[in-house]
């Protein structure tokens, strides 16, 4: 009998690159490069995809039934997607904790205080070492063990260095960390001592520690795993994928996040633009990126447009000298992912906006009373919710996810002293006290059930 040959042509495939994000640049760069920026002009890189014949409803259905793998890569949130981060061979080893994963949360009271009828979080704080950066160092470190790098680099207000050590021990490779001395809250700094990083703390801030690091980048060529690295960008990317997924594939209005540095906007914009390539999404949702008001280049930056009536990427954004915010996660006066962050603010039609101390505290303290709980800058999203539905810039009935990028463990210096109503902010070297509005302070009692009594009498009333 003859032998029938298929005539089908090959699928078409994805094919991936390194690109300059500049536009007047766009040189191209093998996938395997390891130039922290483009060699050509200094620009950010990204990881770029022409995609190939992906369907999305197969893609839909073939996630879904990962979940009842076993196969390390199907236990892990972000590698369960790889189809959207193809960037490594099949044969790469994956250097995974089982990240992502992290649920999307329900939280009426919450959605209450920002008088909105339906409020969701979408909780990053249930990562390995409790904060979005699992999802983004994941990929990075992968990338690194790929490119038998041995020596891998962060500058961090935190949570970066924690994920970085974790996830570098657990890749059998030697983490660096900066960070700025006495300005990281003690459960980060804790972490990357326990994880075995080499932990220096540099008498500057975070901007000055990010300098030092560029150098030692250049002159002592260790691997940069800061945002600025496409790989990483391209692990948290896959937040919004998970978060999709969870809400069966309905686009909400918003996605709201805090803005640090403004990796993780990016991210999220990256994957809502690839996803709506790939016909997974049917409609965009808008981003809304919240700052510190003593931390807020981006806001600022914003604010300028308008009163100059210009296009925000008409203008250069002016770092903010000293930045100051008892949010430390995203207290960064210069961050580097601006012109990203622009770019995906605008292809979402997407806002930023700027809150206070108080109302970092506020909103904090509302989450934590939802069951919930989360670190400070995390809570700056619900703090910007409200802010953005008394201008009505988000509507009541709006469908809103606001991601909280880390636990409430990470910093209970903050927590504590809130409750205790000592938690305090300091204005050009004056001491501005933060009201414990919705304080729960620790009650003394001598060890005596009578007097336990009164106090569960005193509390029910
Ligand atoms: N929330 C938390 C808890 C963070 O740790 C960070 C950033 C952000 C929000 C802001 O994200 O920088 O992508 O805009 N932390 C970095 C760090 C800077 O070093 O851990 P971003």
């Amino acid at each position: 009998m003859k032998k029938t040959v298929s005539r089908r042509p090959a699928a078409n495939k994805t094919t991936v690159s390194l690109r300059c994000f500049e536009e007047k640049c766009r040189a191209r760069y093998p996938i395997t490069d390891a130039k922290p920026f483009c060699p050509a002009c200094g620009g950010l890189l990204e990881v770029h995809y022409e995609w190939g014949d992906l369907d999305p409803e197969a893609l839909k259905q073939r996630w879904r039934t990962r979940k009842m793998s076993t196969d390390p890569r199907d236990l892990s949130g972000v590698w369960r997607f790889r189809e959207m981060i193809p960037f490594l061979p099949p044969e790469a080893r994956i250097v995974t904790l089982r990240e992502g994963n992290t649920p999307l949360l329900d939280a009426p009271r919450s959605a209450a205080y920002a008088d909105m009828d339906r409020l969701r979080f979408k909780h990053q704080g249930f990562n390995p070492t409790g904060s979005f950066k699992d999802n983004g160092m994941t990929t990075g470190i992968s990338q690194a063990v790929a490119l038998g790098r041995k020596v891998v680099a962060c500058v961090s207000t935190g949570n970066t260095s924690a994920s970085l050590a974790a996830y570098a021990a657990t890749g059998g490779l030697q983490a660096v960390i900066l960070i700025p001395a006495g300005q990281v809250a003690t459960g980060k700094l804790a972490q990357a001592l326990e994880y075995g990083a080499l932990t220096i703390q540099v008498e500057t801030n975070f901007d000055g520690t990010w300098k030092l690091l560029s150098r030692l980048v250049e002159e002592a060529g260790v691997y940069l795993l800061n945002s600025v690295n496409p790989f990483r960008v391209e692990g948290q990317k896959t937040i919004i994928v998970e978060m999709m997924e969870q809400l069966e594939w309905q686009a909400p209005d918003w996605i709201v996040l805090p803005g640090g540095n403004l990796g993780n906007c990016s991210a999220f914009g990256k994957a809502l633009r690839e996803m709506r390539q790939l016909k997974l999404l049917d409609r965009m949702p808008r981003l809304a990126v919240i700052q510190a008001e003593g931390a807020a280049p981006l806001y600022q930056l914003f604010q300028r447009a308008a009163a100059e009536k210009k296009a925000p990427q008409e203008l250069s954004l002016c770092p903010v000298e000293n930045p100051t915010t008892l949010a430390t996660a995203i207290k960064i006066g210069a961050p580097v992912s601006w012109k990203k962050t622009l770019q995906e603010i605008e292809a979402t039609r997407g806002v930023c906006e700027k809150v206070s101390e108080q109302e970092i505290a506020d909103a904090k303290a509302v989450i934590g009373r939802s069951g919930i709980g989360c670190e400070p800058a995390s809570a700056a999203t619900l703090a910007g919710i409200r802010k953005l539905v008394a201008s009505n810039v988000i509507r009541k009935n709006d469908q809103v996810v606001a991601v909280l990028t880390g636990n409430l463990m990470k910093d209970p210096d903050y927590v504590l002293a809130y409750h205790q109503g000592t938690l305090a902010f300091s204005v050009a070297g004056k001491q501005r006290p933060i009201e414990s509005r919705f304080g729960n302070p620790p009650v003394s009692v001598p060890a005596d059930v009578e007097s336990i009594k009164r106090l569960l009498v005193a509390g029910s009333k």
